[in-house]
Formats: structure tokens, sequence, C-alpha cells
């Protein structure tokens, strides 16, 4: 009888795909929801438009939304999830913006393990919280922000028998380095830019930890330079300070003081790269040209790299003509359906007749 999974198990997800390259205990199965091989799409019409006809250039979305809760964090979740499991914890916590909640929910659930997620009262997507309850996660609101709650769960996680999956965990870099490796594989060869939102910058940690493998190792000759941005209101590292009160739409990244955040300056400073801040209005602009451009629907915070490099090349400190691009979108537009309803128009309601319809049809 062929195993249930054999429809599905042409692609095993991250660990067991990149076994070799994945550094965490291997001594148990990998808890897996098949994460991993997401689509690199080409975004020649949203290209043009960001190069605003300063800069041709080939672009493609890393859309990582294609995971299975709907957001990169998988990628680091199963493996930190699967270390869990090997060490003997019985239960996990971590503070989220509402992504990692979601994910740590799922893989825990999977696992068999009990799962505590804080997240910002009132601070998270609609979508995020519906997956976080939906996968049985203890949910609990803090009147606080990220930062609070991380302070919080790292104290809990020493004090308390209960391992902690935020992304100081190394076991989550080990899972989310594999996104450089799908890219490097997918194009032949590391891209000339990659361009990525920064929040509590563990992924721009991670992309570099596996770029840097691959180059060291000989499977690429050269890294990406390393295009992150920030929200104008929640950018500590684009202002080299802690920033108390972060505020931005793009809930995902508002954080004012990121774990990762040497990790976040040596990757710019080794791979030449540029780290900006940029306005609400700049990232809700990004985020609705790629969906109306390339069909491609991402939450907010993941449209900030797109907004980077539009700014950028505006701005002029940034030349893309001739480069090849990778913009990663961390996470799907249906995480935040109030922020896609709220900016745009207010569907029409008509009679069920046929005359009301053609009424309204403007077809050129
Ligand atoms: N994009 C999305 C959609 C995110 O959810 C996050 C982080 C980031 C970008 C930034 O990644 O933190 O590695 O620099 N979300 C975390 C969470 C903080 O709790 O879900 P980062």
């Amino acid at each position: 009888m062929p195993s249930p999974l054999t429809a599905t198990a042409a692609w095993p997800g991250v660990i067991t795909h990149y076994r070799d390259r994945v550094q965490i205990t291997q001594s148990v199965a990998p808890v897996t929801l098949l994460e991993g091989n997401t689509p690199l799409i080409p975004a020649p019409a949203l290209a043009r438009a960001l190069g605003q006809g300063k800069a041709e250039f080939e672009l493609f979305l890393k859309f990582e939304a294609s995971n299975p809760t709907g957001s990169f964090k998988d990628r680091g979740m199963t493996a930190a999830i699967t270390q869990a499991v090997a060490d003997g914890a019985k239960a996990v916590i971590c503070a989220s913006t509402g992504n990692t909640a979601a994910s740590a929910a799922a893989y825990a659930a999977r696992a068999g393990l009990q799962c505590v997620v804080l997240v910002p009262d009132g601070k998270i997507a609609a979508g995020k919280l519906a997956g976080a309850l939906s996968y049985g996660a203890q949910v609990i609101a803090i009147n606080g922000n990220f930062d609070d709650g991380l302070r919080m769960v790292r104290e809990a996680a020493e004090r308390a028998p209960i391992a902690l999956v935020n992304s100081i965990n190394p076991a989550r870099l080990q899972g989310q380095k594999t996104a450089a490796f799908e890219v490097v594989d997918a194009l032949g060869a590391a891209p000339d830019w990659l361009a990525l939102p920064v929040g509590n910058a563990g992924n721009i940690t991670a992309y570099w930890l596996g770029f840097t493998e691959y180059f060291n190792d000989g499977i690429t000759s050269t890294r990406p330079r390393v295009l992150g941005a920030q929200a104008a209101g929640s950018a500590p590292i684009v202002h080299g300070r802690v920033i108390e009160k972060p505020e931005t739409i793009a809930t995902a990244i508002r954080i004012g003081n990121p774990a990762r955040w040497n990790e976040a300056l040596l990757a710019l400073d080794e791979s030449d790269g540029e780290i900006t801040a940029v306005s609400d209005a700049e990232i809700l602009a990004a985020y609705r040209q790629v969906a109306r451009l390339e069909g491609v629907f991402c939450e907010p915070s993941s449209a900030a790299g797109l907004a980077g490099m539009a700014k950028g090349v505006r701005e002029g400190w940034l030349d893309l003509d001739g480069q090849r691009v990778v913009a990663v979108l961390t996470g799907h537009g249906l995480k935040d359906p109030d922020t896609a309803i709220k900016g745009a128009a207010e569907p029409v309601t008509i009679e069920p007749r046929i005359d009301a319809l053609l009424g309204l049809l403007s077809l050129s």
C-alpha cells in the first residue's frame, strides 16, 4: 500500500531536503508540514514600475506566503520544533507579531506539544490570530509591544520548563537559511540583490547565513548585496537606536529592539548592502502595486522590501540597472484582510437583474 504521504512526498520539507546542511539534532523524525520549495515568481511589470524609467532590471518574488501557515516562519519552525522534540520538551513559547505565533502553534500541534504565544494586544492581524487560535495555542495578549513580549518569554524559558522558539533560538536560523539555498538552486547563481523587510532581524541573518554557506562551499561564486527595509516608525537599525514605542501599519515588523541587530549589521556590512526606512504610505503603495501588476497578494510588511527598492531608485542611491533582484515576500495578504479591505473601493451592491449589471460594465 502506498504511504499516505505518497502524493506529496516529492518535496519532503526543508530539513530532509537539505539534511546535510540544517544543523539541528536529527535524532528524531522531522516535525514537518512539507514547508519550503516556495515559488520564485518573475515580476517584469513590477520591475518596470519600480525602475521608474531609471533602471531596467530582472525581478523575482520569493513567495514565502506559499508555506503551510502562510509565512516564511515555517522554515524555521520545522527546525525549532524538531529540535524541541529531540530535547524532550513538552511545551514551547514565543513572543510574536503574529506569524511566528501561528507557525509555532501549527508545528507544536503536529508534534503534540503545548504552545504558548504572547502577542501585542490589538496589534496583530486577524488571519494570524485566527491561525494561532485554530491550531490550539494558548494565546496571551499583552498590554505592550513585541519587545516587551520577547523579554518576558526569554525569562519564562529560563525559569520554567518551556522551550523558546523565537529566532534567538539557533535552530530557527538553520531552517530559515534554506530559503537562500532555494533561491540559488532555482537561479543557478546568487542574485545581485536580495531585498527583504527587517523586524526582529532573524530572517536577514538567516539568508546571509545561507548565502555565505553556499559561497564558502563553492556552490556560488558571489553573494548578493542585501537591501533591508524597516518601517519608518519602527526603524531602530536605520537610526542606530532602540525605538521605545514602535508604530507602523505593517504590524509584523512593529519592533523597536531587534534581537538579531548585530547579525543584521554584519550581513549589511559584509554584503555591501543598504538598510532604509520606508513610510506606511510607501509600504501600502508597494503592497497594492505588487497585487495589481503581478497578481501577487502579500501582507503589508512583506512589501517593505519593494518599497525600499522604489525609494532607493527614486533617490538615486540604489543602482539596479542590469541587475538581477530577488525580493522576499514574507507573508500572505490574506493574513491581514482588514488592511486590504480598508484601502480598497467598497464593492457596489445591485439588485439581481441583468440590466443593473450591464449598466455598471465599462469595458474597453
Ligand atoms: N515579514 C513578516 C510577514 C513577518 O512576520 C516578520 C516578522 C518579518 C517580515 C520580519 O522578519 O523578524 O526575521 O526580521 N515577524 C515576527 C513574528 C517578528 O513574530 O511573526 P524578522
